[in-house]
C-alpha cells in the first residue's frame, strides 16, 4: 500500500528523507492512546451521523482487533508510515478494508497527535503520583522511628546546630509534598481536549467535541483550535515538574551517599541497594544514589530541548512538534525508574544513630545555645556572641569540647555561669528547646509527622 497521503506526489519519497521525518520509532508508545482517541472519535461521528453506524461498529472492531493483536506483541509497524497515526490506520485499512477510510473524517493528526500526548500525560502523571507518595511513606516511616535521634545538623557543610534525624528526613517529605500539589495541579490542564480542532482551523463537518470529551474523560476543550493543536505548555509543565522532582530526589541522593561514605558513617545502605567492585573487594559502592543524582540532568536537558523547540515556532502546527516526545518519554520512565528505587532505598537503610550521637557529642553546635544561656542571664545578645567565640577558641586551643570546660574555666569569661550550664548544652536539651513551630523539638516533630499523615491520607 502507498502513502496514505500519496495522492499529490509524482515520485517516491527519499529513504533517507522517510528515515529522518517518521516518528514511528518512538512514538509507537502512544498506540494504546491513539486507538482509545479513534474510538472515542468514531463513536462521535456515528452519534452526530456524519458516518452510518454500521460503519462506526466495523471501525470499532478493527481498532479492538488491532489492540488485541499489539498486546500479544504481533504488530509490526513500518518507517514507511512515518508515525503512529498512519501506522494504525495502515493497519485498519487491513483489517476491516476501505470502510476503515471514514475515521479520518473530521480529524488530522494535528489534534489526533495531541490528543494521544494528553492521554499519555494523564496516566503517567496519575502514576508518578502514587509513586512519590511512596518515597514519602519511605520517609515518614523513617521519621517515625527516628524521632528521638540526633544528628547534626549543616549550613555550608559546617555542623551547626544538632537536629533530630526525623526533622531533617520531614525536610524531604514537604519537597515531595510540593511536588505532588504541583503534578495534581497540572491535571487541570492536562485535562483540556484538543480533538475536534482539525489541522488548525476546525472542521466543516457538524462535530459534537463535547461529546468526545466526555468518553475520554476531559474536563473540558481547547477554545481554540490553532492554540489546541501547537500547545505544547502542559509537557513543558510536566517536563518542568519532572526536572524539580529529579532535583528533590538528586539532593537526598547525595546526602545518602555522603552518609554511607566512611567519613561519615551516619547510615548504611542495604546490600541490595549497592553494587561492587570489580577489582576493589572490600567496595560496597552506592550506585544506585549515584546513578538518580546523574540521571537529574537528562531530565534538565529534556525540559531545556522542548523550551528551545517552541520559542519562535508560528502557529500552528510545525513538523517540529514531533521533537516533544522523546523528552517527555525520558523523563516519564526516568521519574518512574527513580521513584521506583528511591521508596525501597530509604525503607531499608540503617541507621547508625550511635555514630550520629557521637558526632554532635565532639562538635561545637551547641555554641548558640550558650549565647543564649547568658542573655537569658541579662546579657545583650552582641556581647554574648563576643564571649562565646572567646571561649570556641579557647577550646580549640586546649583540645576541649564545650561540655568538657570546668566551671574555673568557664568563670574565667563570665561570672553569669553556674553549673545549669552543662544541663543546657546537652544535645537532647539544644534540640529539645526549639520548640517553635517547625523546628526540631521532639512535640514539634511529632506534629509534624501528625500533619504528614494526614497529607497522605486525602
Ligand atoms: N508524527 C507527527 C508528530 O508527532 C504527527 C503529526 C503530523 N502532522 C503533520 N501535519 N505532519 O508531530
Amino acid at each position: 500500500m502507498s502513502k496514505l497521503w500519496g495522492g499529490r506526489f509524482t515520485k517516491e519519497t527519499n529513504k533517507l528523507v522517510e528515515e529522518f521525518t517518521a516518528s514511528i520509532t518512538f512514538d509507537q508508545k502512544l498506540a494504546k492512546e491513539d486507538i482509545a482517541g479513534s474510538l472515542a472519535h468514531v463513536q462521535m461521528l456515528g452519534e452526530c451521523g456524519i458516518i452510518p453506524v454500521e460503519d462506526v461498529e466495523t471501525i470499532k472492531q478493527g481498532l479492538l482487533a488491532i489492540k488485541e493483536k499489539l498486546d500479544r506483541g504481533e504488530v509490526e509497524f513500518l518507517i514507511e508510515d512515518e508515525d503512529i497515526h498512519m501506522n494504525i490506520e495502515k493497519l485498519l485499512l487491513e483489517e476491516v478494508g476501505p470502510v476503515g477510510g471514514k475515521l479520518h473524517t473530521g480529524r488530522s493528526r494535528n489534534d489526533q497527535v495531541a490528543t494521544d500526548m494528553h492521554l499519555y500525560l494523564r496516566t503517567k502523571t496519575t502514576e508518578i503520583i502514587t509513586l512519590v507518595e511512596d518515597v514519602q511513606r519511605s520517609l515518614l516511616k523513617q521519621a517515625k522511628e527516628h524521632i528521638d535521634t540526633l544528628i547534626p545538623g549543616y549550613t555550608h557543610l559546617q555542623r551547626a546546630q544538632p537536629v533530630s534525624f526525623a526533622h531533617h528526613l520531614m525536610a524531604y517529605f514537604w519537597m515531595f509534598e510540593r511536588d505532588k500539589e504541583r503534578l495534581i495541579d497540572s491535571l487541570k490542564r492536562i485535562n483540556w481536549l484538543p480533538l475536534g480542532s482539525g489541522a488548525l482551523a476546525g472542521t466543516t463537518f457538524p462535530i459534537n467535541r463535547e461529546k468526545t470529551a466526555e468518553l475520554l474523560g476531559f474536563d473540558t476543550i481547547y477554545p481554540n483550535s490553532m492554540d489546541a493543536v501547537s500547545d505544547r505548555d502542559f509537557i513543558l509543565e510536566f517536563l518542568s515538574i519532572g526536572a524539580i522532582i529529579m532535583t528533590h530526589i538528586s539532593r537526598i541522593s547525595e546526602e545518602l551517599v555522603m552518609w554511607s561514605s566512611q567519613e561519615f558513617q551516619f547510615i548504611e545502605l542495604d546490600d541490595s541497594f549497592c553494587t561492587g567492585s570489580s577489582i576493589m573487594p572490600q567496595k560496597k559502592n552506592p550506585d544506585v544514589p549515584e546513578l538518580l543524582r546523574g540521571k537529574t540532568g537528562r531530565t534538565y536537558g529534556n525540559l531545556i530541548g522542548l523550551l528551545t523547540v517552541l520559542k519562535g515556532l508560528p502557529l500552528a502546527y510545525n513538523k517540529d512538534l514531533q521533537e516533544d516526545k522523546e523528552g517527555m518519554f525520558d523523563t516519564a520512565e526516568t521519574l518512574e525508574g527513580s521513584l521506583k528505587l528511591l521508596a525501597p532505598m530509604i525503607e531499608t537503610m540503617t541507621v547508625n544513630t550511635d555514630v550520629m550521637r557521637k558526632a554532635i557529642s565532639n562538635d561545637f553546635s551547641n555554641a548558640t545555645d550558650i549565647a543564649d544561656y547568658l542573655v537569658r542571664k541579662g546579657l545583650p545578645f552582641r556581647k554574648a556572641h563576643e564571649v562565646i567565640g572567646k571561649i570556641v577558641l579557647y577550646a580549640i586551643q586546649h583540645n576541649k569540647f564545650l561540655l568538657d570546660l570546668s566551671m574555673e574555666e568557664y568563670q574565667q569569661f563570665s561570672e553569669l555561669f553556674g553549673e545549669d550550664i552543662y544541663e543546657v548544652l546537652a544535645p537532647e536539651q539544644v534540640v529539645a528547646v526549639r520548640s517553635s513551630f517547625g523546628g526540631t523539638s521532639p512535640e514539634q516533630v511529632q506534629q509534624q509527622i501528625q500533619l504528614a499523615e494526614g497529607k497522605l491520607k486525602q
